[in-house]
């Protein structure tokens, strides 16, 4: 019997709650408030860190938005409401479409044009080929679900290019920003004036608590504000968590080049064993797939047996894949992964394989 409830010791998961701990995250939050730190206002933390982000993104203003969830439905909403038009294009492993529940048609009866193949990013022809008028098209950078994968900077410069001709907004869904500027190697706010609208996360890579900015022209962040206020989305006294992304933009962003070194390596020290294999080959960002010749379940039981055993946790979740003989799992690699050397993963996926093949 495989105790599911063993402590997590280490692990590989980005957002394993092993160091994430109030404690520590309220520790580092004091550090940036004094006595006199109001809670809002234009000099409270969330406003700071609006100006902040705007000023990185290059944008007139930035807004918090309690979730990336609510930040982007209502940039596509304004994009739809202003010009007339209820289309937008994503890729079909969109989070719009797969981990909202269709929040966009549900609650703004917007309609998604899936665009490019599932498994594959989208491209210039995939959005040549659409034929009918959209409000707006959304690029996720990385594509997380593809295993973080990027479109060369032109090509994005060409899709953007050819979305903007046909008179659509273009979105950027910059969760995951931090790790995709570390693969094209400009300032954010070179990679951010691609967009119209611009949301990035608060929480993921930078390991704060939860949280979301739309950076945008002050009449698109006007409107925005008006809608989160709608949407139940304009809390006063989100300080907390304006608080835990300041010490995430001076903690974690940085590290992010360091991230995906140790990203790259591990990858390597995987493809050149050879048991597993991790893609992208190499890792474009600090996010990747290790892909498993072995049933998902068998490498679930696995992996639980590990847990109970060393107190090591390998995934967050565990990804099917058409062939049932196979599956995948994502490494995000932050502070978490960092203690793991390249060739420790790689015994711990021989270890993982060997238990896996036992199971049913
Ligand atoms: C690519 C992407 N976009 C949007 C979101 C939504 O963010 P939130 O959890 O803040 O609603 C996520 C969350 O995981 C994400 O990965």
């Amino acid at each position: 019997m495989i105790d599911t409830t063993a402590p997590v010791r280490r692990s590989l998961f980005l957002h394993a709650p092993i160091r994430r701990k109030p404690r520590v995250m309220l520790e580092q939050m004091l550090a940036l408030v004094d006595d006199d730190t109001p809670p809002d206002g234009p000099n409270g933390p969330v406003a700071v860190l609006e100006r902040r982000l705007a000023n990185l993104l290059g944008k007139e203003r930035a807004l918090f938005f309690p979730s990336g969830t609510m930040a982007q439905q209502v940039a596509l909403r304004l994009h739809a409401d202003r010009r007339g038009r209820r289309t937008f294009a994503a890729h079909p492993q969109s989070h719009l479409d797969v981990w909202e529940e269709q929040g966009y048609n549900a609650v703004h009866g917007l309609r998604l044009r899936r665009t490019g193949d599932l498994h594959e990013l989208m491209t210039t022809e995939d959005l040549q080929a659409i034929g009918e008028p959209l409000a707006a098209v959304v690029w996720e950078l990385p594509q997380r679900d593809l295993g973080g994968l990027l479109p060369q900077w032109q090509d994005l410069r060409d899709q953007v290019a050819l979305a903007r001709a046909t008179g659509a907004a273009a979105h950027l869904d910059g969760a995951r920003l931090w790790e995709a500027q570390t693969y094209y190697q400009r300032p954010f706010d070179e990679i951010a004036a691609l967009f119209d609208t611009v949301y990035v996360s608060l929480y993921k890579s930078l390991q704060g608590v939860r949280g979301a900015v739309l950076a945008a022209d002050t009449a698109t962040v006007d409107a925005a504000q008006v809608w989160r206020q709608r949407l139940g989305g304009g809390i006063r006294d989100a300080w907390p968590l304006a608080l835990a992304a300041l010490v995430g933009l001076d903690a974690f962003a940085p590290r992010m080049p360091a991230y995906r070194e140790h990203a790259i390596a591990i990858a390597a020290a995987v493809n050149a064993d050879g048991a597993a294999r991790a893609h992208p080959n190499p890792p474009q960002t600090p996010l990747f797939h290790i892909h498993l010749p072995a049933p998902r379940r068998a490498v679930e039981q696995a992996g639980a047996q590990i847990l109970a055993e060393h107190g090591i946790q390998l995934w967050g979740r565990v990804r099917s894949s058409p062939d049932p003989d196979r599956c995948s799992f994502e490494i995000s690699v932050g502070d978490n992964a960092m203690g793991f050397a390249p060739n420790e993963v790689v015994t711990l996926l021989h270890d993982l394989l060997t238990r896996a093949a036992s199971h049913p």
